[in-house]
């Protein structure tokens, strides 16, 4: 007998056959700015294409906003802020927020599938994390919207004004999320600028926003290139900076704004140790391992890009780690057996292979799956080097693909010291049967987040950031929202026992 459908099941294309299908997709040929709640067409009178990088095909023109487009969007976000959005009952907002999530939810799918062809990502994990993640957001930030006197308490908390958030290319939709809930949960206003090669799920969130009847100029998208970014950064009357990309555009805004007056958080680069201890069950590392390095192409920020094994099980990890990655299916992001999509751009592409290239000069030893690669679009197999030096290039720098070193090491000492010795600080993960170990290890790395025999596992909740070159400041949790407040302490007479 056939099983009956579940049809009040959410998500229910989970069972969708592969590839999926894209005819439900309604993208636009042409997508305008959105700013003060309307859809204008750019000042710059230009566009810019983006593309599907899993097959170089044009998916749709987007406009580029120059500094006038900029500024007209600052305008609408100021006057947003200043009439409606700041002066608004908290639980007022927290509905809109929660409008925006639960409309998003409905949208999942299309969200999905767009985010899967703009970026090259696979759809299990558009579908399985992005979207639902992004969602997660909002719900969570909604929640907070009216008990920032509870989150900070003994403090008068009031929103900063208007933030310009500026993201990069690698989880689209869900930094959208990152940035936009937390920043409207505490009565800001924002410009947003997703990166150039994958705008489109920032725009279809512009739709979603629209919908949710979010009072015009609360939420402005504007796409472009690096020179829209730099135009919010200068803004005068940008109150708060966040960016997340590169360590080098991060450092250009930290020298921008100085003197400005302006906040900011800044999620940059990473170069994050996996650690496998002797007594870890290793079949799970294995599989952390090949999470931690090959999720999204490589392409995140915190990916566990160095594995660092102990001596004694080596051998038996990076055979075990050869035999995984030759079972990896690179190819077409949208079938739902697929375990590595697309690199993001050809730039990028360039970029990882000139690394591969360096590591086979330094004299390290190169492993890679001989999958079949897609004939068009930009695809690298799953890579790894053996017999890297800790000075080398590839073990210092972010790849930012599918390609791992490994080193091996004796003591636990060794290997605190090995992971810490990179200009990086953003996370780690450890694997070992015991808590004791955990804890030693944790305790001593010196990075924003440490995962414990798991990897890459987030939550709304868990604040998420770097140390030294991976930047400042915390997403997620109070932490994030923190970053959208100013806080004042209240007079003396009001005690912690009186609130
Ligand atoms: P990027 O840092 O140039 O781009 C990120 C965002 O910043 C984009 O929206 C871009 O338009 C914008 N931007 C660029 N220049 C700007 C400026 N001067 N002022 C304001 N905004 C600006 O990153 P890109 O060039 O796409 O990637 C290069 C490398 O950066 C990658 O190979 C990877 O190593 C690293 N990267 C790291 C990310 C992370 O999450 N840690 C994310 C993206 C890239
Ligand atoms: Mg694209």
């Amino acid at each position: 007998m056939a099983k009956k459908k579940n049809t009040s099941e959410f998500p229910k294309w989970n069972y969708a056959p592969a590839p999926e299908s894209t005819s439900h997709i309604q993208l636009k040929d042409r997508y305008d700015l959105y700013i003060g709640g309307k859809w204008v067409k750019p000042l710059s009178k230009k566009y810019f294409k983006t593309i599907n990088p899993a097959n170089e095909k044009t998916l749709a023109q987007v406009a580029y906003a120059n500094e006038k487009d900029v500024d007209k969007a600052v305008k609408a976000a100021r006057k947003a802020y200043d009439e409606v959005w700041s002066k608004m009952e908290p639980s007022e907002r927290a509905k809109y927020m929660y409008r925006i999530a639960r409309l998003m939810q409905e949208r999942a799918r299309e969200f999905a599938v767009i985010e899967s062809l703009d970026a090259g990502k696979v759809i299990r994990e558009s579908r399985d994390v992005d979207v639902p993640l992004a969602c997660n957001h909002f719900f969570y930030y909604a929640g907070w919207a009216d008990k920032l006197e509870y989150a900070f308490p003994n403090r008068k908390v009031s929103p900063i004004g208007v933030a310009g958030q500026i993201i990069p290319w690698n989880f689209p939709l869900l930094m959208a999320a990152w940035k936009i809930a937390p920043a409207l949960a505490a009565g800001n206003t924002v410009v947003l600028k997703p990166a150039e090669t994958t705008p489109l799920t920032a725009l279809k969130l512009a739709e979603v926003i629209h919908d949710a009847g979010l009072p015009d100029g609360v939420v402005n998208i504007v796409t472009g290139y690096g020179d829209t970014g730099a135009a919010i950064v200068n803004h005068p009357d940008v109150d708060k900076i966040a960016f997340t990309g590169s360590t080098n555009v991060g450092k250009i805004i930290q020298k921008a704004i100085a003197g400005t007056g302006k906040k900011a958080t800044l999620e940059l680069g990473g170069k994050s140790a996996n650690i496998i201890m002797d007594d870890a069950p290793l079949d799970e590392a294995v599989e952390g391992i090949v999470n931690g390095i090959f999720f999204n192409q490589g392409h995140v920020c915190c990916a566990g890009s160095r594995l660092f094994v102990q001596e004694g099980v080596a051998d038996k990890v990076i055979e075990k780690l050869k035999h995984r990655m030759d079972s990896l299916i690179v190819g077409d992001p949208l079938d739902k057996n697929t375990d590595i999509g697309a690199i993001n751009s050809r730039e990028q592409l360039g970029m990882i292979h000139k690394y591969i290239e360096i590591g086979r000069k330094e004299g390290a030893t190169m492993y890679q799956s001989n999958c079949e690669l897609p004939s068009s679009g930009y695809y690298c197999a799953p890579t790894l080097f053996t017999n890297v030096a800790q000075s080398s290039i590839i073990v210092q720098e972010e790849i930012f693909g599918p390609v791992l070193t490994i080193q091996t090491f004796r003591t636990t000492d060794e290997v605190i010291q090995k992971a810490n010795n990179t200009p990086y600080g953003l996370a780690a993960g450890v694997w070992t049967d015991k808590g004791s170990r955990i804890f030693n290890v944790t305790t001593k790395l010196r990075a924003g987040v440490v995962w414990a025999n798991t990897y890459n596992q987030f939550d709304p909740a868990s604040p998420f950031g770097g140390y030294k070159e991976s930047g400042f400041g915390r997403e997620g949790g109070l932490h994030g929202l923190s970053a959208y407040v100013k806080q004042n302490e209240y007079g003396t007479v009001r005690s912690v026992e009186n609130v």
